[in-house]
């Protein structure tokens, strides 16, 4: 059985990774666990039946105490890891570290050399490594079947009202207080793209801007929270926080949807919870009236160590979803992840399209990725030579080097950056 101490019991901590308690019970166990938030340690307390004395008011005062559990899973906010991992791994647990490692070029550096230095396993959460959906596209890729990869075109579709829920109101609307959204957001895509092109990147460039949730694109006559607005311009507003969280089909409460987003705001969302919320709290902010600051779309482009290209496009204005095309010298794949289809298609062939939900069964947490990146870190840590560890703190750093340059470029109107000098 492995143990395992929990620091940040919130979307990731409590509503994705203690549960895998439930999926794992045989081989996992929460024996410890750090919030502020009493409602939260209370409620993780009782569900997994954790020993009340091992439950901690932060992640300070658990880590000051000597090493309780295997492995410490650090799901606290992205300028928290660095203290919370460093410590931990201090104190001798390997870890679970969620994405991004650091907001810090520097502290991520510093993370993986005390790893190496003091042998700690750390995994890092790219999740969408273990997906159905991007291991058979892997698969795929590494069998030949469209030769030689020339060229890789992606876009992460990140969808209107997710932006404006986590990147114009939310945790990760304001770069000084979390990461810039190439490395928030997109690290996962730079980290797949290196993952499926199986080479470094050479250099790098990208363009992006903060363009339309700002305060001049504010309708005539809106207010500055949604519940006070005019009905006419909220008729019109797609980001009307009231039809997000309570209305909408797809979202509201009103429909059943009391997980994520909703969730966020208020636990155990109700209609009445949810719109007390969003009387006086952030999300009830009108998106145009916001402290928000990172962009709401990116362009990068990667030439890598074999002269192939990449393009990537992350946006806010679509439904949502990853969709990629990836082109060979004797073929290429079309894959939606919002279909979960793949089609490949070799020149001078019938195409053949994949439904990958008969591949696999469980696509419950990004794609079915969240549960068996647990599975893994399980796997790895038992040491019974089944763990992949396919997101190593090691490969992580790869994409995170590739998103803090691509940053770069896109401060500096899109100079190219080398990464190869850079390194
Ligand atoms: N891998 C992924 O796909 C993925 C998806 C979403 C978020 N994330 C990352 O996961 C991390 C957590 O995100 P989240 O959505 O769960 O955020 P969250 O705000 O829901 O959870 C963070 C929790 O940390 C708690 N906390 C604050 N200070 C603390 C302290 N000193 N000690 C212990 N706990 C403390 C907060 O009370 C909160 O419950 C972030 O770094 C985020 O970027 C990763």
């Amino acid at each position: 059985m492995i143990t395992v101490a929990i620091s940040g019991l919130g979307s990731r901590g409590k509503d994705t990774y203690a549960k895998c308690q439930h999926i794992f019970s045989d081989r996992m166990k929460i024996v410890a666990v750090a919030d502020p938030i009493e409602e939260k340690v209370r409620e993780v307390r009782e569900e997994y039946q954790v020993d009340p004395a091992l439950c901690f008011p932060s992640a300070e005062a658990m880590l000051q105490r000597e090493k309780l559990a295997d492995v410490m899973f650090i799901c606290t906010q992205d300028r928290q890891h660095y203290g919370h991992a460093m410590k931990a791994m201090e104190k001798g647990y390997d870890l679970l570290l969620e994405k991004p490692i650091s907001p810090s070029l520097e502290e991520c550096r510093q993370i993986q050399e005390t790893a190496e230095r003091l042998g700690r396993k750390v995994v890092v959460c790219h999740v969408l490594r273990y997906t159905p959906f991007y291991q058979f596209l892997y698969r795929t890729v590494r069998s030949g079947e469209i030769g030689q990869v020339v060229a890789i075109q992606a876009i992460e579709n990140v969808g209107y009202w997710h932006q404006a829920h986590s990147f114009v109101r939310g945790n990760w609307r304001n770069s000084q207080e979390s990461s810039p959204m190439i490395l928030q957001k997109s690290c996962h895509d730079m980290d797949i793209l290196r993952w499926l092109s199986g080479q470094p990147c050479k250099r790098i460039s990208s363009f992006g801007s903060l363009t339309y949730f700002r305060p001049e694109n504010a309708p005539c006559g809106s207010a500055e929270r949604c519940l006070a607005c005019s009905e006419a311009v909220r008729r019109e507003c797609p980001y009307d926080a009231e039809k997000i969280y309570i209305t909408d089909e797809a979202t509201g409460v009103q429909h059943g949807h009391t997980g994520w987003p909703a969730n966020v705001l208020v636990s155990h969302p109700t209609e009445e919870r949810v719109r007390a919320a969003l009387q006086n709290g952030p999300y009830g902010r009108c998106v145009y009236r916001c402290d928000n600051d990172v962009v709401d779309h990116q362009v990068v482009n990667m030439e890598m160590a074999d002269g192939s290209t990449i393009s990537f496009t992350m946006c806010a204005f679509n439904q949502g979803g990853r969709s990629i095309k990836i082109m060979g010298t004797l073929g290429e794949i079309q894959g939606d992840m919002n279909q979960n289809t793949v089609t490949v298609m070799r020149f001078g062939e019938k195409p053949r399209t994949i439904d990958i939900r008969t591949l696999a069964q469980d696509f419950s947490g990004h794609g079915g990725g969240d549960n068996r990146l647990v599975e893994d870190l399980l796997d790895l840590i038992e040491g019974n030579g089944k763990g992949q560890a396919l997101t190593s703190i090691d490969q992580s750093m790869e994409s995170h080097y590739m998103a803090f340059a691509a940053e770069e470029s896109r401060i500096h109107g899109g100079q190219v950056i080398d990464l190869m000098r850079e390194a």
